[in-house]
C-alpha cells in the first residue's frame, strides 16, 4: 500500500512569521492525519518552519535547489544546505520553473539525482500546458518528462521519487482534471515506470496530482487508484482549507 503525500506548495507568499503562526494553526488540525502531510514553503521560511515543526507530524520541504554541492552560483542554494537544515523534501522541475526559469528536462534530472544523493526526498512535477492537451499530446509528454526526469537512477532511488502530475492548465486557474482524467493520466506515469523498471518498482512510486485542488474536490481525487495524493498551491496558503485537504 502506497501511503498518501499531500503536499503544501506555498509558491512565492509568507513571510517567517505568517509561516510561524500557519504552523501553529495547523499543527492541531493534521495531527492524526494518516497521510504524509510536507510544507513546501519560500528559502526564508525555511529554518523558522523546522523549528516549529518539530515534534509535529508535519514535514518541511523547499521549492527548488541547486545540483551542484557549493561554488559560484550567486542566488542558489545546494541540496546539502537543505539537508544540513533539517529539511526533508524538496519539489524539483515545477511547472512555474521550467517556464520562467528556464528550468529543462536535463537540469531536472540532475537536480533529482542530486536529491537522492544527499537524502532529500524529492517530488518532481510533469504536467502538459493546454495547447499540447488538445493537440492529444498529454500522455507523451508527461510520459517523457517523466522517463529523462528518471534517467541514471537506480531502482530504489526511483522507487523513491514522488511524481507530481500537474496539468499546466489547471494550475491556478480553478480548473481541475476530472478524477478520472487525473488517475488515467497518473496510470499511464505508473505504467511508463513500469515498462523501464518493472511493475514492482513502479507500484511503489508516490504520483501525486496537482492543478486547483481544493477541500470540495480533494476527497474525490485522493480516493481514485492511481492518485496517492496532491500538490496544494493557493489552497495551501489556509491553514484550516489544507488540513481539510490533508485528511481527505
Ligand atoms: P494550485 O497550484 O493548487 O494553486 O493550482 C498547484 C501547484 O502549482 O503546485
Amino acid at each position: 500500500m502506497r501511503k498518501k503525500v499531500i503536499a503544501g506548495n506555498w509558491k512565492m507568499n509568507k513571510l517567517p512569521n505568517e509561516a510561524i503562526s500557519f504552523i501553529e494553526q495547523l499543527e492541531p488540525l493534521v495531527k492524526d492525519c494518516e497521510n504524509e502531510v510536507v510544507l513546501c514553503v519560500p528559502y526564508i521560511d525555511l529554518f523558522y518552519s523546522l523549528l516549529y515543526a518539530q515534534k509535529t507530524n508535519i514535514k518541511i520541504g523547499a521549492q527548488n535547489m541547486h545540483w551542484e554541492e557549493n561554488g559560484a552560483y550567486t542566488g542558489e542554494v545546494s541540496a546539502e544546505m537543505l539537508k544540513a537544515i533539517g529539511v526533508e523534501y524538496v519539489i524539483i522541475g515545477h511547472s512555474e520553473r521550467r517556464a520562467y526559469f528556464a528550468e529543462t528536462d536535463e537540469t531536472v534530472n540532475k537536480k533529482v539525482k542530486k536529491a537522492h544523493l544527499v537524502g532529500l526526498n524529492p517530488i518532481v512535477c510533469v504536467g502538459e500546458t493546454l495547447e499540447q492537451r488538445e493537440q492529444g499530446k498529454t500522455i507523451e509528454i508527461i510520459t517523457n518528462q517523466t522517463s529523462k526526469a528518471l534517467e541514471g537512477l537506480t531502482e530504489e532511488q526511483v522507487a523513491s521519487t514522488i511524481i507530481a502530475y500537474e496539468p499546466i492548465w489547471a494550475i491556478g486557474t480553478g480548473k481541475t482534471a476530472t478524477a478520472e482524467d487525473a488517475n488515467s493520466a497518473i496510470h499511464e506515469i505508473r505504467n511508463e515506470i513500469s515498462k523501464k523498471y518493472g511493475q514492482n518498482i513502479a507500484e511503489r512510486v508516490i504520483i501525486q496530482y496537482g492543478g486547483s485542488v481544493k477541500s470540495t474536490n480533494s476527497q474525490e481525487l485522493f480516493s481514485m487508484p492511481d492518485i496517492d495524493g496532491g500538490l496544494v498551491g493557493g489552497a495551501s496558503l489556509n491553514a484550516e482549507e489544507f488540513s481539510k485537504i490533508a485528511n481527505s
